[in-house]
């Protein structure tokens, strides 16, 4: 490994310190208009008349497209085919589209939209999640308002709990959290008179999208391709939701045959796309005055909105972590994903584990406090490790460094627990874990493809399904080439994200892109490695397993020659220096009548350390410093791992302390706006401590899995269990504002 575990400077770094990166808005194509939407003012409704008339005649104005306009079938395809494109008779949420405006200009397309007349009858809407289970049910689809429940059962919760020494029983909310990525949505089609559509834009899904646009326009595959534009973010947020802008361009592009772009203000995006979902839970948990988890018993309700997008595969994910890195014999999870009329939630970074995690996590300390353990001694007792099995009944074989993440962040804080300290001071601990990949509940869609492409002057191209936004997955996947196939770095480039060029990968969430294009590299590289090394034997005069390719250099029978000379060999012999690569997860099962089996391939683990200090006169929380250990198997650029930890731990701090996204009486989003949402600056940015812990996957390109998410994951539990050790305050609701701690201290 000459270029993996270095820390380069990541691909696209300059470029975008320079402004220079495309994205979405910066193309600008012949004879384009712009598309604006038509959305629902009511949270639930029947649809009685629409009227453009007034609208059409705006200057500017190209046309207005409702679902009859529609070729092929209204639907945005993604779990349950449950959510229209264009709502055709009732409406279920505010800014549900109804039609879309297409004009000259911006402008003009957002003031027609705006003044489009639609007459809708009110229904009652159902906004509150909790009602949800008994509630009639507001959906076309389904018998009720539950989009998906899952229970995990093992042992005898109700015999255990008797034997318990303590029980901790509590409520605990989370709210909404905004992605508040950088770029808004954006996206752009381009209709081609081969009766081929190519669409643009800001995304993390290119394959998603390709399949919402075959929907709508009734195309095949091959007629539609889909292109990623610099992305300014994801977070989640751009996992499913650009699959419906791009039909809110793709319909107007091909009825006019004129591209089509729209851009997203940012109210507008922070109003009617997905979110991470608000959670509801019951926790009960019990131990042994010797410190042993005993019993487990929650309820998770999650408010899926008014359409169930991603909402049963984020319930799957919250529900296989309901209990934390514990063993636990005895566990008893309901999980329910529930309809109401307000805008759908979706895939936000940890998807449905956050939520959970702060209850588990506050739940671990209670308990210690009860038994009069510390918190770390206490989980020192139940953490997983090699050999022990989860919650899922999945035994775990490889790669289980929670306890040395544990332990570092110890040693580097040099916090002893219990230990006496300034007033109002507190430190508060976390541990998490997190499966990497889709797991069980996305099995069929766990295989990815790459293409890698050497050229004759040695530079190297490669292409892969899953996209860079932001989280520095070109770098990374560059090194990964560079070392498959003993060149230097600067020889490889990544093409674009692009669905014409590899087949259907699967999405960028779940943390997979190291493990999955880092693998199907790897497997293009070792078919163009076995012709390198051929012809390099027959240069050196020695057998293929002599040589040693190393950053341009090939050494064999004690001779040195240049890889470059190899590949000209090669290129003077007609022999191929391209080739496919291809990967699929090893098996995972699941019986969703037991919530039981090998539910992830691998797990990543963590250990959150927060300092904070409380004002007893305000409630204000300060974070102090926060140490942050996470096992990522190996680390293929630690500067890049160092700066995911940095930044998820930050979208942490947010969801923690600051971030409260609420709605009005009526289900719309009450604070649509980052002066009304607050989110964390860099002014706000306390101390954090990266630690990197490498317990190597086997099945890992170098040992690597994914993390991308877990930063953000363990932050709020350890920063309420420090409030908590600061004040003797403890909060199950968050954010953990200043109002709600001072209230806190009056109560106390
Ligand atoms: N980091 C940045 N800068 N921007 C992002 O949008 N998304 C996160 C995480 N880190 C994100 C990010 C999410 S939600 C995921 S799933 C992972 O990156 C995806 O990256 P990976 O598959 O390369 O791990």
């Amino acid at each position: 490994m000459s270029v993996v575990g270095k820390r380069v400077a990541r691909a696209e770094g300059s470029e975008r310190v320079k402004g220079a990166g495309l994205f979405a808005d910066d193309y600008k194509y012949f004879g384009m208009l712009h598309a604006a939407v038509v959305r629902s003012p009511l949270a639930r409704g029947e649809i009685r008349k629409i009227d453009f008339k007034t609208i059409a005649k705006i200057p500017g104005v190209a046309g207005i497209l409702t679902y009859k306009d529609i070729p092929g079938r209204n639907c945005v395809p993604i779990v349950i085919d449950d959510q229209s494109f264009l709502a055709e008779r009732y409406v279920n949420y505010i800014g549900e589209p109804i039609a879309i405006v297409v004009a000259e200009n911006r402008q003009t397309a957002r003031l027609a939209a705006a003044q489009a007349k639609i007459s809708i009858e009110e229904l009652p809407p159902l906004l509150n999640p909790l009602e949800a289970l008994n509630h009639p049910k507001i959906h076309l689809f389904g018998n009720d308002n539950i989009y998906k429940h899952i229970h995990i059962h093992r042992g005898d919760v109700k015999k255990a709990f008797a034997d318990c020494d303590v029980i901790i029983e509590n409520e605990y909310h989370t709210p909404y959290q905004e992605h508040a990525y950088i770029e808004p949505q954006s996206m752009i089609a381009i209709p081609f008179p081969d009766g081929s559509i190519e669409i643009r834009g800001s995304m993390q899904c290119p394959f998603y999208v390709r399949k919402a646009i075959t929907t709508i326009l009734g195309l095949p595959e091959n007629k539609v391709r889909v292109i990623q534009c610099a992305t300014g973010g994801g977070f989640g947020g751009k996992e499913d939701v650009p699959s419906l802008l791009a039909c809110q361009v793709a319909l107007p592009a091909w009825i006019f045959k004129r591209p089509v772009k729209l851009i997203y203000d940012r109210t507008e995006d922070m109003m009617v796309t997905s979110k991470r979902h608000p959670a509801y839970i019951k926790y009960k948990s019990g131990a042994t005055k010797d410190g042993i988890l005993r019993a487990v018993e929650a309820e998770y309700i999650i408010d899926g909105g008014a359409y169930s997008t991603l909402s049963a595969v984020v319930l799957f994910r919250g529900s296989v972590h309901a209990i934390g890195p514990y063993k636990c014999e005895n566990v008893d999870v309901h999980s329910y994903a529930v309809a109401t009329n307000k805008v759908p939630t979706g895939a936000f970074r940890g998807f449905g584990s956050p939520q959970i995690l702060f209850a588990v996590e506050s739940q671990m300390d209670q308990l210690a406090e009860k038994i009069g353990m510390d918190p770390v001694m206490f989980r020192k007792k139940n953490i997983l490790r090699v050999g022990d099995t989860t919650v899922t009944g999945q035994k775990l074989e490889y790669s289980v460094g929670l306890e040395e993440t544990l332990d570092k962040v110890i040693e580097k804080s040099g916090w002893t627990p219990g230990k006496s300290k300034e007033d109002g001071v507190g430190y508060g601990i976390s541990t998490i874990y997190y499966g990497v990949g889709l797991g069980a509940g996305g099995k069929s869609m766990a295989r990815t493809g790459a293409r890698v492409l050497v050229h004759a002057d040695g530079s190297v191209l490669f292409s892969v399904g899953t996209t860079e936004i932001g989280q520095g997955m070109t770098t990374v996947l560059s090194q990964i080439v560079a070392d498959e196939l003993g060149a230097p770095l600067d020889w490889i480039s990544m093409m674009p994200t692009d669905t014409s060029r590899v087949p259907d990968s699967g999405p960028t969430v779940a943390s997979r892109s190291t493990t999955m294009s880092g693998n199907a590299l790897k497997d293009a590289c070792i078919k163009i490695k076995s012709v390198l090394l051929e012809e390099a034997a027959s240069m050196l005069d020695c057998s293929t397993g002599d040589i040693i390719f190393d950053e341009g250099i090939v050494t064999g029978g004690g001779k040195t020659i240049k890889l470059l000379d190899v590949i000209k060999s090669c290129f003077a012999k007609r022999l191929p220096l391209s080739a496919e690569g291809w990967y699929i997860t090893p098996s995972t099962s699941w019986d969703d009548n037991t919530g039981q089996g090998d539910a992830y391939v691998v797990y990543a683990w963590a250990s959150n350390l927060a300092k904070v200090k409380v004002d007893k006169e305000t409630g204000e929380v300060n974070l102090l410093k926060i140490w942050a250990a996470h096992d990522v198997g190996k680390a293929i650029n630690p500067a890049l791992a160092e700066g995911q930890i940095e930044g998820g731990t930050l979208q942490g701090v947010g969801y923690a302390l600051m971030e409260d996204m609420t709605t009005n009486a009526d289900g719309a989003i009450r604070n649509p706006e980052f002066s009304t949402y607050i989110i964390p600056t860099a002014s706000d940015q306390p101390e954090i401590v990266p630690i990197i812990v490498e317990h190597p996957f086997p099945g890992g390109p170098f040992g690597a899995k994914g993390f991308g998410e877990q930063p953000l994951m363990g932050v709020a539990p350890a920063i309420a269990n420090a409030v908590y050790d600061a004040v003797k305050v403890r909060i199950k609701d968050l954010p953990i504002t200043p109002e709600k701690v001072w209230q806190g201290l009056k109560n106390k």
